[in-house]
């Protein structure tokens, strides 16, 4: 990890001001990141942290298939000046039924990777938020939407499978995943689906691409929210 890329601490300045409000604009809650930090330099990995849902917030990938990938995928980091970059790479698919904490696996990978000092553009969605988002409607440009996902370094897509499908919607997946499939960009797919319902759910185009793009991690168990409840 490149220490001085990840510990510097923001300064207070016209250029600080600037930088804020543009992280409040992609969602980036500063004033939380830097209470966690117990009024240390905010790092990072502590930025990225804001960014993640509380739910998933302290999530560590625990499944070795999902480290072994973030693994490969911070060693083939590009070198630059703040630390290596992402680099272009397999993706991951991680499956299993409702609960048993594909989100929570995928949102620990991206944590692994910042934690090692990786920089890296990230963007997460769930598949039916990505449709919700990416809807036609007036004043909203969704083919820019659609293209800034789709050439994000690092994409974590979230429920692949679990939305309402249509033409409309086999369309735009089968656009973000053949970009991503072309350019190699690492992205991090989870979903419900058994791999054998995987061409039937979202079509033989996008699951023809997957079963080539992605390594596969398939999580098993029961529904981890129904055993805390059932433990309270
Ligand atoms: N390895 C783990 N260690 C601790 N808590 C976990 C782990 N995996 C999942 N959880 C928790 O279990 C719940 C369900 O996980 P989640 O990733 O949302 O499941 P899924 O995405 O498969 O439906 C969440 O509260 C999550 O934080
Ligand atoms: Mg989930």
């Amino acid at each position: 990890m490149n220490a001085t890329a990840t510990r510097e601490p923001h300064r207070v300045g016209p250029l600080a001001d600037r930088l804020n409000g543009i992280l409040a604009s992609r969602g980036i809650d500063l004033a939380t990141a830097a209470e966690e930090a117990h009024g240390e330099p905010v790092t990072a990995l502590e930025l990225a942290d804001a960014r993640i849902p509380a739910r998933y917030r302290r999530a560590l990938a625990d499944h070795p298939k999902v480290t072994a990938w973030a693994d490969q995928i911070a060693r083939a980091g590009r070198p630059g000046p703040g630390g290596p970059g992402i680099a272009k790479g397999p993706s991951l698919l991680i499956a299993g039924p409702t609960g048993t904490g594909k989100t929570y696996q995928a949102y620990g990978a991206i944590r692994a990777l910042l934690a090692r000092g990786v920089r890296l553009r990230w963007e997460a969605t769930t598949t039916a938020d990505l449709h919700a988002r990416l809807r036609p409607r007036v004043g909203h440009d969704a083919e820019r939407d659609l293209r800034s996902l789709a050439c994000c370094p690092l994409l974590l897509l979230d429920d692949l499978g679990a939305a309402k499908t249509s033409e409309w919607t086999e369309e735009l997946t089968y656009r973000l995943i053949n970009h991503r499939y072309e350019h190699m960009l690492p992205t991090l797919i989870t979903t419900n689906l058994p791999t054998d319902q995987l061409r039937s759910a979202l079509g033989d185009r996008v699951a023809s691409r997957l079963a080539e793009m992605t390594d596969r991690v398939v999580l098993d168990g029961t529904d981890r929210r129904r055993r805390t409840v059932s433990a309270a």
